[in-house]
């Protein structure tokens, strides 16, 4: 009897283990940004981390994940920083998530560990973090999520994958015909109604005035990131040298992916304009004007713009991680339907221009996303992740 228990319980434990692997292919494709990839994933395996997760979701559960931001590789130079990375690990936990519940394991509870939580959260567990020993001491952790087996949610592994593939962050032109209103309605609905934190705002922008006032606004702000020394060197640290380099390294972007195909001379010269020092002396006599006004020219030309807000102006985690879950549901929902996203976060990195974007358009909340949404004209190339990226930590 005790092992025929015990047999039950391994092999549970395997058929989690494998469909948890499964979960984390498509996951581990989600977008970031600068393809930062800044989150962390923790299962609780030791009989204390299993406790102490018990114990913060408050629920027995056959199995406990641990969803972590990654500080080493974070992006910090600008404040707004600390809620893309938020959101990014956020989208990355909903596609997780949505993985692992279309393979019948349900979350049953999911606590989020407040942003003075650290170490203080966790107190009486091992070693000063959620799941004890063996945690990454750079990893803070963000919520701890309860599973039990349950129905499947008739969603299909493959086809989460197969959209996570087809996802792409397309930066080339879109073709100028409106996207159907009702395809944008749909892609509006939330994909988790009655949720507990307060709703995502969503909204289109697709009146022809509406979109001349945001490609002027991005005319004339866009630049300021590319001037902004610290945040331009960031930036520049996640530009790779060639494909090559983006594959060994696992993560960033070519000049191929920002600006599509290119000549070896043109990448040359674009490489030694783009330089932090030469962009710093470039930016003197204009330079970062002309790049704005080439991608205002781009969302001159795109048939949509969606933006999505925080209800408040002080989002709390909760909301910083539904607002990735509203962000992931909608953009896998829009790569269903053959649209393509290119996010312009310049123009709400800075709480200025983000409070001037929020009157100038009448957007509702703290605007955390803006991206033009349209039919690409090109495939876009492939960004890519890093070795390890689906790989988890057991604690
Ligand atoms: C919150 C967030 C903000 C982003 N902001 C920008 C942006 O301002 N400009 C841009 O070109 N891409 C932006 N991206 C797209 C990322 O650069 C992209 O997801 C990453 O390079 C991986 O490429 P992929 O989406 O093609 O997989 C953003 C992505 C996220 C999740």
């Amino acid at each position: 009897m005790t092992t025929r228990r015990t047999d039950h319980a391994t092999a549970s434990v395997s058929r989690f283990a494998q469909a948890l692997e499964t979960a984390a292919g498509p996951a581990a494709l989600s977008p970031s940004s600068h393809n930062c990839q800044p989150w962390g994933l923790g299962r609780a395996t030791s009989a204390a981390a299993r406790r102490a997760a018990a114990d913060l979701t408050g629920t027995d559960a056959d199995e406990y994940l641990v969803l972590a931001l990654d500080r080493e590789r974070e992006l910090t130079a600008l404040a707004a920083h600390a809620v893309e990375m938020e959101v990014s690990c956020g989208i990355y936990g909903r596609i997780l998530l949505r993985g692992l519940a279309a393979q019948g394991w349900t979350a049953a509870a999911v606590r989020v560990l407040d942003d003075d939580g650290g170490p203080g959260v966790a107190s009486g567990t091992a070693g000063g973090h959620p799941l004890g020993a063996g945690w990454p001491p750079a990893w803070t952790p963000l919520c701890v999520v309860a599973l039990r087996p349950g129905p499947p949610s008739g969603e299909r592994p493959a086809d989460l994958h197969e959209t996570a593939l087809a996802r792409r962050t397309h930066r080339g032109p879109y073709g100028r015909k409106p996207v159907a209103p009702g395809l944008l309605h749909v892609l509006e609905e939330s994909g988790t109604p009655g949720a507990e934190t307060p709703p995502v705002h969503v909204r289109h922008l697709t009146e022809r005035r509406d979109l001349r006032a945001f490609a002027a606004f991005v005319a004339r702000y866009a630049g300021r990131d590319f001037g902004h020394r610290a945040a331009w060197r960031e930036t520049h640290s996640y530009l790779r040298r060639d494909t090559a380099d983006a594959a060994a390294r696992g993560d960033g972007f070519t000049l191929e992916q920002l600006f599509g195909p290119m000549s070896r001379p043109r990448r040359a010269a674009m490489r030694l304009a783009l330089a932090p020092t030469t962009m710093h002396l470039l930016g003197k006599a204009g330079y970062h004007r002309v790049l704005a006004a080439g991608l205002a020219d781009l969302v001159r030309r795109t048939p949509a713009v969606v933006t999505m807000g925080f209800a408040g102006q002080t989002p709390a985690r909760a909301e910083r991680l539904e607002g990735g879950a509203r962000l992931a549901d909608y953009w896998w929902r829009a790569t269903r339907c053959g649209l393509s996203l290119h996010p312009i976060s310049i123009v709400i990195q800075h709480d200025d221009l983000r409070g001037r974007l929020e009157r100038e358009l009448s957007l509702p909340g703290r605007t955390f996303f803006v991206s033009r949404v349209g039919v690409a004209g090109s495939p876009a190339p492939r960004s890519h992740r890093r070795a390890d990226a689906a790989v988890h930590v057991s604690c």
